[in-house]
């Protein structure tokens, strides 16, 4: 599924581009990729967890640029990608009506509203589908992350205790959020 161009103007004035990513930026969606696991414990890729090769990322953006179930939006700016995040429907009729977000945002662009558009960009093409119910999961302590959510409309429904499991050792719950739109 393909996200056509939208632009975003973030709260410092800076203009990003909201697309679908192209095979040809596989490499961009690495560097973005690997760059965001060592910036945050909260997406569920550590830097060692990051062994993709460009051939693999391209494969994964055709794939999911073709797949009538699957939707990547990523966020470009200065010519890289700052930002990505994507949907998964469901083809069977009995849960065609749930899909699931994910999101992720270099921290350099943190807190400047683009977790927001992304979330916007997100309901509206899930609600093209003709989605009734978005969810999400975040990891316990992630409070960024909680604040866009709860802002967006979310509200958690349930925890999986230990769900995650830290670098250092820890154990925290993953915490389920839903959105009825
Ligand atoms: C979580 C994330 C997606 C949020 O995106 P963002 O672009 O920073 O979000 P926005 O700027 O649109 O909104 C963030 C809100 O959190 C608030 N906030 C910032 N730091 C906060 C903190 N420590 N505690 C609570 N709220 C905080 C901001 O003030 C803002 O609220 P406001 O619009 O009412 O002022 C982004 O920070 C990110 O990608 N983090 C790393 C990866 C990650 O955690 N992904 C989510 C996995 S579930």
């Amino acid at each position: 599924m393909i996200f056509n161009e939208k632009r975003v103007v973030l709260k410092d004035g800076k203009e990003v581009v909201l697309q679908s990513p192209k095979a040809e930026d596989a490499s961009l969606l690495l560097e973005y990729i690997n760059g965001l696991s060592g910036e945050t414990p909260f997406i569920l890729r550590t830097p060692e967890d990051c062994t993709d090769t460009v051939e693999d990322e391209e494969q994964f953006i055709k794939s999911c640029g073709e797949s009538p179930y699957n939707l990547m939006i990523s966020a470009y700016y200065g010519g890289k990608i700052i930002a990505n995040s994507n949907l998964k429907f469901n083809k069977r009729s009995k849960i065609a009506h749930k899909c699931e977000l994910a999101i992720g945002i270099r921290k350099e662009f943190w807190n400047l509203g683009l977790g927001t558009a992304l979330m916007a960009a997100l309901e509206e093409a899930a609600k093209d589908f003709g989605c009734k119910i978005m969810t999400l999961i975040y990891i316990e302590g992630n409070e960024r992350a909680l604040r866009l959510y709860t802002k967006c409309g979310f509200t958690e429904f349930g925890r999986l205790p230990c769900g995650t499991k830290m670098s250092d050792g820890s154990y925290v719950a993953d915490v389920y959020m839903f959105k009825n739109i």
